[in-house]
């Protein structure tokens, strides 16, 4: 066996750096230039991976022009493509060349910037881009660290850990008042259209599971929660000694973009003392849009709003938006001031420290690449990126003629519909129970969708389901 020559071993030297990172941007171009001949949904089986790679990490250096050619050849089957154009599953998980170069450069950078101190610039950085990010969707000033009203905002990797922190900020709020033993009494709110992120962050700061209240919402409410609903479900809980923490309000739910009506809800969150989260992850991007910021009236009101440019706003993975009326109470509850970390600027309390802002201690430098997606695109161009996927969704709205076929027979034909679709490779979707009901979703947005590729969709869709009728019948 030969010994490695330590050193050659120089894991940042730059030249090597300029030729890699050239191969591997010239790959991920090809990738985007082929993308259509995979299948959307990968095809492959579970485990599939494990029998084709070494079941040893390798000793020594390999070339890059050979992990390349590994990834083609193993990583790519087992690839669902989120950027493919006929991808419309779950939600849109947007990609874009400022958003790739944005994460080039936050990697490229690579500082973690915990406390001010310890990278000012992506400190600073981060609280302009939230103050530009609020401005673009008209939050009300008093979400901004410029609004003068103590508030401000921080990037988070998603709406999971946002919710988490919001939680907790409201728990140690009302437990301060009420005793630290009172946690069993504590109760959050959410709709049945809630992510269950909600639910999972409630269990994690501590709610016992039992006091999670899923409050039923109906076609009638356009699957809104109301304001009724909640208020009866809190006067319940308070005559049975409950204490009403937190409500969410969702714009945009995951499965159908129902909107709950922050207005009405805000004026119950006030009436009763409890956190109001407004959760935008999905479709806050379209209050950038002046005809769908109406969406959010009541949103001043608000504790919290979180939302995700990682969805539909041209940002790569990951980056979640969080503002706060009053980011102090949050600071209380995650706060710690070890020695290690002190430092001038932090004592004399002069700056923001986003680790107070957040779950980890480490950060990445995520404001780089929202800063790149709003500089390269600029407000225009980003209205222009939400309108024409509205636009393609009205286009596809006006294609289907559907039957309001609700028995038995109707569920199975949509359940084997769905499954014939993703199995063909040529469009991925997925489904969702509403009200009951089996509903096929077909959630337009990737960054390369364009007007054929929905109609040559619905003719897809037309044909499978003729070919399975055809089929019954035959
Ligand atoms: C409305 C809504 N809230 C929360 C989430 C969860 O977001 P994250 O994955 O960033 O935690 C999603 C993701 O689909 C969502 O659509």
């Amino acid at each position: 066996m030969g010994s490695l020559p330590l050193e050659l071993f120089q894991p940042l030297d730059p030249d090597v750096f300029i030729k890699e990172s050239h191969a591997v941007v010239d790959f991920i171009a090809d990738y985007y230039r082929g993308i259509e001949q995979y299948p959307v949904r990968s095809q492959a089986e579970p485990g599939y991976l494990s029998k084709l790679l070494p079941d040893t990490p390798p000793i020594f250096s390999e070339p890059i022009d050979t992990i390349l050619e590994d990834i083609k050849k193993d990583i790519i089957p087992g690839l669902t493509h989120w950027q493919s154009p006929n991808f419309y599953a779950y939600f849109q998980a947007n990609a874009s060349t400022a958003g790739f170069l944005g994460e080039m450069l936050c990697s490229g950078f690579n500082v973690v910037g915990f406390s001010w101190i310890s990278s000012p610039a992506a400190t600073e950085l981060e609280s302009i881009v939230m103050d530009w990010m609020a401005k673009m969707m008209k939050l009300p000033s008093m979400f901004l660290f410029s609004g003068g009203q103590g508030g401000g905002g921080v990037l988070h990797g998603s709406t999971c850990e946002a919710v988490v922190c919001t939680l907790a900020a409201a728990r140690d709020k009302a437990l301060t008042k009420i005793g630290h033993d009172s946690i069993t009494k504590l109760v959050v709110y959410a709709s049945d259209q809630t992510h269950f992120t909600v639910q999972k962050a409630s269990k994690i700061i501590g709610i016992p599971p039992c006091n999670f209240r899923v409050i039923p919402t109906t076609a009638y409410s356009g699957y809104g929660l109301t304001a009724d609903a909640v208020r009866s479900v809190m006067e319940e809980d308070i005559s049975q000694e409950f204490t009403p923490l937190y409500l969410c309000a969702t714009v945009g739910t995951t499965a159908i973009g129902a909107v709950d009506p922050l207005l009405e809800l805000g004026q119950v969150a006030k009436e009763f003392g409890v956190w109001f989260h407004v959760d935008a992850a999905y479709a806050g991007s379209s209050a950038v849009c002046p005809e769908f910021r109406r969406y959010f009236d009541g949103v001043e009101l608000a504790d919290s709003i979180s939302m995700n440019p990682h969805k539909w706003f041209l940002t790569n993975m990951d980056c979640c938006c969080l503002w706060l009326r009053s980011p102090t109470e949050l600071v209380d509850s995650l706060s710690t001031n070890p020695e290690t970390l002190r430092n001038k600027p932090s004592d004399a309390r002069e700056v923001v420290d986003y680790k107070d802002w957040q779950i980890a201690l480490s950060r990445r430098f995520r404001a780089m690449k929202l800063w790149l997606v709003i500089r390269r695109y600029g407000m225009a161009g980003l209205m222009e990126h939400i309108r024409s996927d509205v636009g393609l969704a009205k286009h596809f709205e006006k294609l289907p003629r559907f039957d309001d076929d609700d028995d038995d027979d109707g569920l199975k034909m949509n359940i084997r519909l769905l499954d014939a679709v993703n199995s063909s490779g040529r469009a991925f979707m997925t489904h969702a129970i509403i009200g009951g009901r089996f509903v096929i979703r077909f959630a337009i947005g990737t960054t390369l969708t364009e007007i054929r590729h929905v109609d040559a969709t619905w003719r897809l869709i037309q044909g499978i389901a003729k070919g399975l009728l055809l089929a019954d019948h035959s």
